[in-house]
């Protein structure tokens, strides 16, 4: 037997009418703050990914589908949006002449080589948004809003933005020197991966797991302590801004997030100080990487698996059909036509509409109807037919009654 791969699973059943929820109340948020719809290819020339989030991060090092393709090129299955978003807005010249910001959000499948675990997988979704053209701070306001009030609408009302500031590049070389002569006489105390990412990407040893209760990362200086002028009242601003928007967060000054092409904000969205459920960030340096030109941005993911898991944990009620509107009983294979153009009309009307595919006899019919949940019920015969007649039954009342055949639509929506 051929089975699915470690860290991917299927998507069906009640999961996909939860998802289907979910998509829909992300859609109807990003329209109300005027972003966009976008989808990247799946895969895209490693080089995007590779140069994007940075060739030291742990993603690009340890965790990203490469592969040769028949014509020997090197691509990678797309790992993060943020990349790809960009590559486009690139591609297209969105960057000439912008008045109004360039504003997108997308919902796609990511693909990273991780240790699968509850809420983490190697094939996973992302919700996100990124907003180019902007490097004022409202902006990043704005993103965190739209972070903020989408869980909320999904019902996770308990959840904080952990917000920190990495500064402007200045500051950030400044503090990263500072880390690397905090860090250097404590090196053979560090976990091996933070021995090399001293070299490669100091900041990241502030995240990393393992040595995570380690006094030496408790201790080590904090980004806000090395912010220049400039970048400290940016983030005294934001800090303004978000009270006076009444959304709930906490300064995280460990927070440095995995990839590299952040500066100033950057936040993650947690509930009761669990794993991130999302997280995101300004990137002014991103555009430039990738050839286009300078151009600011600033965007944010959501794990989208994790969000779903933190609503079953927290016993959000997500809104679930789980029953038909109608289902047709036919007698005898005689009414099996009409069952079948009924079933059409009912469709086409809007009803979620349900008949007999498996030459079923009447009382495993009537087994079905339980077993779909129906909410109606009709009885075709041909004798009734023959009078136009059918009998239409509320399967929770019990009650019937006869009416004409082309009365059959008008009657539900009466009903319905
Ligand atoms: P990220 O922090 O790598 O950021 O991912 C964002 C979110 O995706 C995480 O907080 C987590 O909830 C979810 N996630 C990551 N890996 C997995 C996995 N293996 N399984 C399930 N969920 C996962 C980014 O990807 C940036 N592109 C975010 C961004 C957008 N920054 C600016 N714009």
């Amino acid at each position: 037997m051929i089975t699915k791969q470690k860290g991917t699973y299927d998507i069906y059943g009640d999961l996909a009418k939860k998802r289907a929820y979910v998509d829909d109340v992300l859609a109807s948020i990003c329209e109300k703050y005027n972003y966009g719809y976008i989808e990247t290819p799946v895969f895209e020339s490693s080089d995007l990914f590779h140069r994007g989030v940075g060739e030291s991060t742990d993603m690009v090092k340890k965790e990203t589908y490469d592969f040769k393709d028949r014509g020997d090129r090197n691509l990678t299955l797309r790992p993060e949006g943020t990349a790809g978003v960009v590559r486009w807005f690139i591609e297209n010249k969105l960057y000439g002449n912008m008045t109004d910001p360039v504003k997108v959000f997308y919902n796609m499948k990511m693909y990273r080589y991780e240790r699968p675990q509850s809420g983490r997988n190697r094939e996973f979704t992302q919700w996100g948004f990124e907003c180019f053209g902007s490097d004022d701070v409202m902006s990043d306001a704005e993103v965190i809003s739209l972070a903020y009030n989408a869980y909320r609408l999904l019902g996770l009302d308990d959840v904080t933005i952990k917000l920190n500031s990495l500064g402007d590049s200045e500051s950030r070389n400044t503090y990263r020197e500072k880390l690397v002569e905090y860090f250097k006489p404590h090196i053979n105390n560090l976990c091996e991966d933070c021995q090399e990412r001293l070299k490669s990407n100091p900041l990241r040893i502030l995240d990393c797991k393992i040595d995570a209760e380690n006094d030496i990362l408790k201790n080590a200086p904090k980004t806000l302590d090395y912010l220049n002028k400039e970048s400290k009242s940016r983030f005294e601003k934001l800090k303004d801004l978000l009270d006076m928007m009444d959304i709930n967060y906490e300064i995280d000054e460990r927070l440095v997030r995995g990839l590299d092409y952040y500066n100033h904000t950057v936040f993650e969205v947690v509930l009761n100080n669990s794993y991130a459920l999302g997280g995101g960030g300004r990137y002014n340096g991103l555009v430039e990487t990738l050839d286009g030109p300078s151009t600011p941005g600033v965007g944010f993911a959501m794990g989208y698996d994790r969000t779903i898991l933190a609503m079953e944990e927290n016993n959000v009620n997500i809104p679930i059909n789980d029953s038909i509107d109608v289902y047709l009983l036919y007698v005898s294979a005689s009414e099996k036509e009409t069952a079948c153009y009924l079933a059409q009309d009912l469709r086409l009307n809007g009803f979620i509409a349900e008949t007999d595919l498996m030459n079923k006899s009447l009382k495993s019919q009537f087994k079905s109807v339980d077993r779909f949940n129906a909410k109606y019920l009709v009885v075709l015969n041909d004798n009734d037919l023959k009078e136009n007649k059918i009998t239409v039954k509320d399967n929770k009342t019990k009650e019937e009654e006869s009416i004409n055949l082309n009365n059959l639509v008008d009657y539900l929506d009466m009903h319905i």
